[in-house]
């Protein structure tokens, strides 16, 4: 076997149809970002490593162990970006963008993570991102769960999902909460796994989110972050519940739900799906109402998710592959028309390709049919020895002669799958 380079762990190319489901997907996300009010914003993939350090959290996954972390060439400390919403902050304080009308923002594109690879968990991902600055009403966060649904929806996968839902709280109601964890889990202190063992004491919150069984036995019968929220976070959260009922979404409240980031303050949701083997979220975000000021400008309460492009992937439908027009020319003497033919069939947005090589026209019609043509336009002498146009439906095998004139026409209507208008 011949010995080429093999792209890096975790990394895969993308092309054929999980090509055609990555664009669909792509053009959803737009679509729906365009639909609701959001405008593009695009970053760079590599920020100075503080965007992340300063926000994520020193305990979480992400800062401690999955960064592609590097030095510039003069030794500044650079990261690729893990995640988007830092940078999207990042991008709106250095910009000043509070001063403008772009206050809904959308970006898309690699994320880049140091996490074992699985089904669904890769180490560069894609993820489109729908970011709400000066989110001050709640139907803001109505509205993100909106968009996020249509998303799911429009790719057909929302049926297989269900939403997750908890709300975290105001600082004051989340240190309280630690408190009281933190109590609870002394007692249990030596059986828990080494990780939740350092985050007893640096971030109890997130021994919520652990994987291990012995954590997850013990975590059973702990106290629920539900009783330590103040009485205007439990209203706003059964605001939230009510305004997502109204509008049809169904949901389940996961007392265990914290999200492995640090900005997050109040409602948090995730889409998930047991389809996807262990990585069960699809799409997630929710309420960052410090992170703002906490990366050095005002308050500005925000609320936002990202959509996993490759997790949605796993459970969209296989997508046709894309069929095309093949110009054929009988002989080398129809070379030159057939050349001209083609070139108007690109200037109408009609996918096609031409066949020029010199084999007898049986074994091009195979090549033809190799090559997923829909349909072959042939073009070679009738009986009469006139030049003609002959058109053959290489589903039906039906063929027919038809007016140049009348060609361009007479795909458009009949051949809609070859036609594609990108601008
Ligand atoms: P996150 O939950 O870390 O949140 O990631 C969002 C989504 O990215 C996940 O639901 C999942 O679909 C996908 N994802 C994460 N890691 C991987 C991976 N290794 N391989 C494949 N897919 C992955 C955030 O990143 C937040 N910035 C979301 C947010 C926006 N919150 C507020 N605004």
């Amino acid at each position: 076997m011949a010995n080429y380079i093999a792209p890096v762990r975790g990394t895969y190319d993308i092309f054929g149809t999980k090509a055609l489901a990555f664009n669909a997907l792509y053009n959803i996300c737009q679509q729906v970002a365009f639909n609701y009010g959001f405008s593009y914003l695009q970053t760079p993939t590599f920020e100075s490593s503080d965007v992340f350090k300063r926000t994520l959290g020193d305990e979480s996954d992400i800062v401690n162990k999955e960064m592609y972390s590097f030095l510039s060439r003069k030794g500044s400390p650079l990261t690729l970006r893990p995640e988007g919403t830092a940078p999207a902050v990042r991008a709106y304080l250095h910009n000043n963008l509070a001063n403008t009308n772009l206050q809904k923002l959308f970006y898309f594109g690699p994320m880049f993570r140091y996490e074992r690879p699985q089904k669904g968990r890769q180490r560069q991902f894609h993820q489109a991102g729908f970011e709400y600055f000066n989110a001050t009403s709640l139907y803001a966060d109505v509205e993100i769960i909106l968009s996020a649904k249509d998303i799911l929806q429009k790719a057909g996968v929302y049926s297989k999902t269900v939403l997750e839902i908890n709300y975290l709280g105001s600082l004051s109601s989340r240190q309280n909460f630690a408190k009281v964890l933190t109590e609870y889990l002394q007692d249990y202190k030596q059986e828990l796994s080494e990780d939740s063992k350092k985050r007893l004491l640096s971030n109890p919150l997130r021994i919520l989110d652990s994987k291990d069984k012995t954590d997850k036995q013990i975590l059973q019968n702990a106290p629920l972050i539900s009783s330590c929220l103040s009485n205007e976070d439990n209203d706003t959260f059964a605001e939230i519940k009510e305004l997502l009922t109204l509008h049809g979404v169904n949901f389940n409240v996961n007392n265990h739900l914290v999200r492995g980031l640090d900005y997050y303050t109040g409602f948090v949701f995730e889409f998930i799906s047991n389809e996807i083997g262990a990585q069960s979220a699809l799409l997630s975000g929710g309420r960052y109402d410090d992170l703002v000021e906490q990366m050095g400008g005002k308050s500005t309460p925000c609320v936002g998710f990202a959509a996993g492009l490759e997790r949605i992937m796993l459970l969209m439908q296989e997508q046709k592959e894309e069929e095309i027009c093949l110009v054929l020319p009988f002989d080398d003497s129809f070379k030159l028309d057939a050349i001209k033919l083609r070139q108007e069939l690109i200037a109408n947005n009609i996918r096609s390709d031409i066949m020029l090589e010199k084999s007898n026209i049986s074994k091009k019609f195979k090549r033809a049919s190799a090559k997923n043509a829909s349909l072959v336009i042939i073009l070679d002498n009738d009986e009469n020895q006139k030049p003609r146009i002959m058109v053959k439906n290489m589903k039906s095998s039906n063929q027919e002669p038809i007016l140049k004139t009348d060609l361009i026409n007479y795909i458009k209507e009949n051949y809609k799958e070859l036609i594609k208008n990108v601008v």
